[in-house]
């Protein structure tokens, strides 16, 4: 079988498609391929003979020249330009456009020649753009929704702890009235009245719950160490599980959205710890600073190994919550665990917020 010859070096550069210039060593253009000619509206004869600047904004043409000078006394034979930063590049419509470069150097006895290969990345960068705008839409989305979330439970909570519970109260009271004036008291209607009573108050505790799992009053009347407190005194009656708590908010006042998040976290991460840990003793930690709050939950029981917290993440929507809320105020979350050793949340949350 014949082989053809291989195709001279200038035929492959006249037939790349992506740029390809080369200069001598006082910054001219020697060769310009037909790609180049597509990308900066010059033709090769025009572009020949002329100083490299007119592809540089002006702006840059000092820096870039420094570039050059510096390349060749290196003496290395190539390098990428920018590092990468995208480079910019002037058409011959004035117009710039983003680009990567990379250059070579070619020594003859007398004379020093370097390429420039180039690549256009308007097109990558539009679409790293729209990516980014797509990112913060949904970033904005999901802040909006678990802000109209939290609107909506703690609204829910407020019409049945104030508006039922305040009816509750006046029916017991009215019960014990009609108790008083009952004639001569017949054993079957006291025992009706009580019962009733009895109903009324396991309503209540009901009612009680409900609101407080929500969201409990205490978060928006009392702040933050108040309710943790009483989830945890909650959780260890509720489940029986030892626990300890300690919780020093510092000297700022934290915005409802942070109050909001860590409480959210050590919820979740106490459901975690009666759902998934078989506990005896649980930690809770607070801590606030002028600039972070740290939160941490810690519990001696099953724990589990990083590959099933890593598989589970993307099914289970509790950690993915805690990530996504402390995402949104740019905090950091890490969970350490071993089988056998317990499950450590610590969440970390900058204190200087915009709020939603
Ligand atoms: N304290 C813990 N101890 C042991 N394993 C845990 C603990 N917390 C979480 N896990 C493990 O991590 C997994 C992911 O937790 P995650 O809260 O995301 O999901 P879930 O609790 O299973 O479901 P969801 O929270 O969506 O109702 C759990 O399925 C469990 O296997
Ligand atoms: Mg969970």
């Amino acid at each position: 079988m014949q082989h053809s010859p291989p195709p001279p070096l200038l035929d492959i550069i006249q037939s790349a498609t992506e740029p390809i210039i080369t200069i001598d060593s006082t910054q001219r253009i020697v060769m310009f391929n037909p790609a180049a000619e597509k990308v900066f509206l010059y033709t090769a004869e025009q572009a020949i003979g002329a100083s490299v600047d007119i592809l540089i904004p002006p702006r840059f043409r000092q820096v870039h020249a420094e570039h050059i000078l510096r390349f060749e006394r290196t003496g290395h034979s190539k390098r990428q330009m920018g590092t990468g930063m995208p480079l910019w590049g002037l058409k011959a419509n004035g117009e710039e456009f983003p680009m990567e470069a990379s250059i070579s150097q070619v020594r003859t006895p007398t004379k020093i020649y370097c390429s420039i290969f180039l690549r256009d990345i308007t097109e990558r960068q539009q679409i790293d753009q729209a990516l980014r705008a797509s990112r913060d839409e949904l970033t904005r989305l999901s802040n909006a929704l678990l802000h109209e979330r939290e609107q909506e439970k703690r609204h829910i909570a407020r019409e049945l702890h104030d508006d039922i519970g305040q009816s509750l109260t006046a029916l017991t009271m009215e019960l014990s009235q009609l108790e008083a004036s009952l004639p001569s008291n017949p054993a079957d209607a006291s025992g009706h009245v009580a019962a009733m009573r009895t109903l009324i108050k396991s309503s209540f505790t009901s009612l009680r719950r409900i609101a407080s799992d929500l969201r409990p009053v205490m978060l928006d009347d009392l702040g933050l160490p108040a309710a943790v407190e009483w989830l945890i005194s909650d959780f260890s009656s509720r489940y029986g599980i030892d626990a300890e708590i300690h919780v020093d908010v510092g000297p700022r006042c934290l915005s409802t959205l942070v109050s909001t998040t860590l409480f959210r976290v050590a919820q979740e991460a106490l459901t975690n710890i009666v759902k998934h840990a078989n506990a005896t003793h649980v930690l809770l930690d607070l801590h606030c600073t002028n600039t972070k709050c740290t939160l941490i939950v810690q519990d001696n029981g099953r724990g589990t190994t990083p590959e099933h917290l890593a598989s589970a993440l993307p099914k289970r929507l509790g950690l993915l919550g805690i990530r996504e809320r402390v995402r949104l105020l740019n905090g950091t979350v890490s969970i350490h665990t071993r089988p056998d050793q317990g499950l450590r949340l610590e969440v970390v949350v900058p204190l200087d917020q915009p709020t939603p």
